[in-house]
């Protein structure tokens, strides 16, 4: 089914998008398991799994409207030498995904496209969550004060 060529350059953008997580997150779940946060380095992997699932379902549907999936095109990564400044970089990925899907959405049902609307809609539902994933982390720590945080991620 052919799509229409700006439906198909906008699943190309979130893609880069996609990719750049993937790396930002691989390498952010990495430090965490180096430092022995145990917990981290599993939310922040089982994240970038996920984000690896959203990349593989854009191709999909880049390949059913016969458009040709760009891979070596990437946006930022933004890596934090900290984990406050790992959740920080990480939340501001995660709200760009939510505004660059709502934005993606609103393109595909003006362009009458609603079956492409209808997945990113999945899509956008699981950036949401890392969202909040995210922002419960940052007030676990203005609670709690970072070193107890820290000493919570260490067992599993
Ligand atoms: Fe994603
Ligand atoms: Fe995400």
């Amino acid at each position: 089914m052919r799509g229409q060529d700006q439906v198909i350059a906008t699943l190309n953008e979130l893609l880069a998008d996609e990719l750049s997580a993937i790396n930002q997150y691989v390498v952010h779940a990495e430090m965490c398991a180096n430092w022995g946060y145990s917990k981290l380095h599993k939310a922040t992997e089982a994240r970038a799994i996920t984000e690896m699932r959203h990349a593989e379902k854009l191709i999909q549907r880049l390949l059913f409207l016969q458009g040709r999936p760009q891979v070596s095109a990437m946006g930022p990564v933004n890596i934090g030498e900290r984990v406050e400044e790992q959740l920080r970089q990480d939340l501001q990925a995660e709200h760009r995904a939510v505004t660059q899907y709502n934005h993606a959405i609103r393109l595909c049902e003006e362009a009458k496209d609603h079956g492409t609307a209808e997945l990113l809609r999945t899509i956008l539902q699981e950036e949401e969550e890392h969202v909040d994933w995210l922002e419960a982390q940052q007030e676990q720590i203005s609670q709690l004060g970072l070193p107890l945080y820290l000493a919570q991620q260490r067992d599993d």
